[in-house]
């Protein structure tokens, strides 16, 4: 059943309207003026069905609501009330998109034909909508979920800077989201039939990276036997996502300038520069504002890339998406292993939706695939969360609980005692794997390296998951 909102400053109105609709089963909200109505709009979000009145004291009248209304949710149907029939207003209401009217005083049965057409139309309206929304894409937005004004209003920019090819820089923490939305502009754009190429820069060795992005000549250095094209040449046409750019170094940011100056590219050795048309993507958990202060990143470059900017906020500061992320992703491990849950408890769902997710949308979508292995019953419960408790507990030991005596303590040892731990443990969960390691931590690869040495810490490992493959490549 639908839900209608009634807007009348007339107070016999409002109630007639409320209990007449509320008998035919739909849900009804009243308001008493048109500033009113906005608020419970924006807090309510898009009703199926606005019935209000024309004349209102107050800044907004009938049509002005309409207006709003319209530039909300222009699925939302309106049906506008008056007693001053006027054909004038009339026909003004229905041009502005209102989809019936009604002149007091009227019966119940006309108001309850009305209302009931209004919304099958809008039913009819959002179907299609919908449908268009399915064949149009549901690989590229429609992999990104998100209920919160934040996550909308990314949303909406993506689909406007998609078609373009203007550099666009993409920050957040880390497991935000950046990647999918990188691709997200790409397979929503008019290079979706060519490559998106993505780069971890973080992940290949600085001196490997000038050749990987740009290729080589035979015998540019020792090793290459061969000529080599680059990921450059490879995105010809299409997107080259650069993921954690502010890992790149000072040689490479040069070049990196003067090919989006110039939409040239030379391979390492060589001397012809050959024209490039690729689309540059760049992401970063690092304050890159920061790193420019403190001269670790060019300003110029930095000014190129972030043409555009689009930022994800972190998890826990958008916490009208947790519920939608939850049945996003129950529904899709429930499908690849094949399991029949159909919901979440109400006291797993609280539970999911107080937690903090520093590691954010990664972890909830970690948490729930951990959660769905493990459950038994068709339903998700607490028992299968057991990280959240777990938090919690942990959460008791926050500064407050520390003890200061009169001959003082020693902060450096103390946190760096603390620090060795915590790496030590990220060590091992990652088996080792010191690339994982600084993933779990959310620093750098080099950052870890640097906090090894530093707490000298032997993770006895050598250097080849750096020849992991650094970039994945996709048509
Ligand atoms: N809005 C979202 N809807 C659905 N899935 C999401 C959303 N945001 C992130 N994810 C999922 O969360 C995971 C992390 O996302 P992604 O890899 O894009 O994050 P990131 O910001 O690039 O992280 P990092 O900085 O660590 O590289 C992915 O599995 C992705 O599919
Ligand atoms: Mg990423």
């Amino acid at each position: 059943m639908g839900s209608i909102l009634v807007i009348d400053d007339e107070r016999s109105m409002r109630e007639f309207l409320a209990i007449c609709l509320k008998r035919a089963g739909y849900r009804v909200t009243t308001a008493e003026e048109g500033e009113q109505a906005l608020q419970v709009l924006e807090a309510q979000g898009p009703f199926d069905l606005v019935i209000t009145d024309l004349k209102m004291p107050g800044p907004l009248d009938g049509l002005a609501i309409l207006d709003q209304v319209k530039a909300r949710a222009p699925d939302t149907q309106v049906i506008v009330i008056t007693a001053y029939a006027t054909t004038e207003t009339a026909i003004s209401a229905m041009k502005r998109g209102a989809y019936d009217y009604l002149t007091k005083p009227f019966k119940v049965d006309e108001i309850s034909v009305v209302v009931e057409r209004a919304l099958e139309r809008q039913a009819l309206v959002h179907a299609n909508a919908e449908l268009r929304e399915q064949v149009q894409g549901r690989f590229r937005l429609a992999s990104l979920s998100g209920k919160s004004p934040a996550m909308q209003r990314i949303f909406e920019l993506i689909r406007k800077i998609a078609p373009t090819r203007t550099n666009v820089l993409i920050t957040g923490e880390s497991g935000t989201g950046k990647e999918l939305v990188a691709r997200a502009l790409h397979f929503e754009g008019p290079r979706a039939q060519k490559p998106f190429i993505a780069v971890n820069c973080g992940a290949i060795p600085e001196t490997l990276l000038e050749s990987e992005l740009f290729g080589h000549v035979k015998g540019a250095f020792t090793g290459a036997g061969a000529a080599k094209e680059g990921l450059f040449a490879a995105a010809d046409g299409g997107t080259l996502f650069l993921d954690e750019i502010g890992e790149l170094s000072t040689p490479l940011q040069v070049k990196l300038l003067r090919v989006l100056q110039e939409r040239k590219i030379k391979p390492v050795g060589g001397i012809e520069e050959r024209p490039i048309d690729v689309r540059i993507i760049t992401a970063t958990n690092r304050d890159l504002e920061a790193e420019v202060a403190r001269g670790a990143f060019r300003q110029d470059l930095y000014y190129r890339l972030k043409v555009i900017q689009v930022h994800l906020p972190p998890l826990r500061q958008r916490r009208e998406d947790m519920p939608i992320l939850v049945e996003t992703f129950v529904k899709r491990f429930a499908g690849e292993m094949a399991k029949r849950i159909v919901a979440v408890t109400p006291d797993a769902m609280s539970a999911l939706c107080a937690y903090d997710y520093p590691g954010n949308v990664r972890e909830l979508e970690n948490i729930i695939e951990r959660a769905v292995t493990l459950e038994a019953s068709s339903r998700i419960t607490c028992e299968a969360l057991p990280q959240l408790e777990k938090t919690k507990a942990a959460g008791a030991q926050d500064g407050q609980a520390v003890e200061i005596p009169a001959e003082g303590i020693d902060l450096d040892r103390i946190l760096s005692d603390y620090e060795r731990e915590i790496v030590l443990k990220a060590l091992k969960q990652s088996g080792g794997t010191r690339k994982e390691a600084a993933r779990l931590l959310r620093i750098t690869f080099r950052s870890l390296r640097y906090r090894l040495e530093k707490l000298g810490i032997d993770s006895g490992l050598d250097e080849r998951e750096l020849a992991l493959p650094p970039h994945s490549v996709e048509e």
